[in-house]
């Protein structure tokens, strides 16, 4: 079994939060005990929906300490990591399946002082990102089509990153391997068991009817009982 040894990381995504409170939800995912915050950035391009850019994220950032991984969902990375690192994201993660080389975009985003994170669709194979994984500080493998908060865990995506977190292991660097779509109490000890570190948690944070900061515990609970 390829459980990861690094600490359990928790990044509520504020796609799922109410927007017209996102100080709220800011507020609660710290009292909750979150590592970071997730944000969506999506073009209507790359993914079929629309959802905000650099503004907001300047915005959240004037409001927290928390470390912001901004998930690009955008066709051309190359023209946005410099706004989105000017407004104040620390990890900028791109999809391998966007436009531009991987490698030059990761060295680009280091010449920033950001750190860069890779994302792979569900149905991309990991011979795509193998080699480029030396190159990343994070590499979130998704669990659902991106574009939408609030879908199902695709569980067929298991293997796959079960293969990433071993070849992480061989690179012998502590990468965050993230797990990102469909987190659950249930799925995010799945992933766990794969070996992601690192879970994104919107709607089973956000959007479940019960008090973030009481699901964010309870979804540290359940996953740290399925890592050694
Ligand atoms: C989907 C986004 C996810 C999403 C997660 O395209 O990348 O980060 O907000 O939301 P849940 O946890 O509800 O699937
Ligand atoms: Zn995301």
């Amino acid at each position: 079994m390829a459980h990861s040894s690094l600490p359990v990381r928790l990044a509520p995504s504020l796609l799922s939060a109410d927007f017209g409170d996102l100080e709220g939800a800011i507020r609660a995912a710290e009292e909750g005990g979150a590592d970071a915050l997730h944000l969506d950035v999506m073009d209507g391009h790359f993914v079929p929906n629309i959802s905000f850019g650099p503004a907001l994220v300047r915005d959240v950032r004037r409001r927290t300490r928390l470390p912001l991984d901004i998930h690009l969902m955008v066709e051309e990375p190359a023209r946005f990591l410099g706004a989105f690192s000017q407004a104040g994201g620390d990890v900028l993660a791109f999809h391998v399946e966007a436009r531009g080389d991987p490698a030059a975009l990761a060295h680009q985003v280091r010449d920033l002082g950001k750190r860069p994170g890779l994302a792979i669709r569900p149905d991309t194979p990991f011979s795509r990102v193998e080699a480029l994984l030396p190159e990343f500080d994070e590499i979130i493998v998704m669990t659902v089509h991106p574009g939408f908060s609030g879908q199902a865990f695709l569980p067929h995506v298991l293997p796959k990153l079960r293969e990433v977190r071993e070849a992480l292991d061989r690179v012998g660097r502590s990468v965050d391997l993230s797990v990102d779509g469909g987190v659950t109490l249930e799925t995010g000890p799945l992933a766990a068991g794969a070996g992601a570190n690192f879970f994104v948690c919107g709607n089973s944070v956000f959007a479940n009817g019960a008090v973030p900061q009481e699901n964010l515990r309870r979804l540290r609970q359940a996953i740290q009982g399925r890592v050694p």
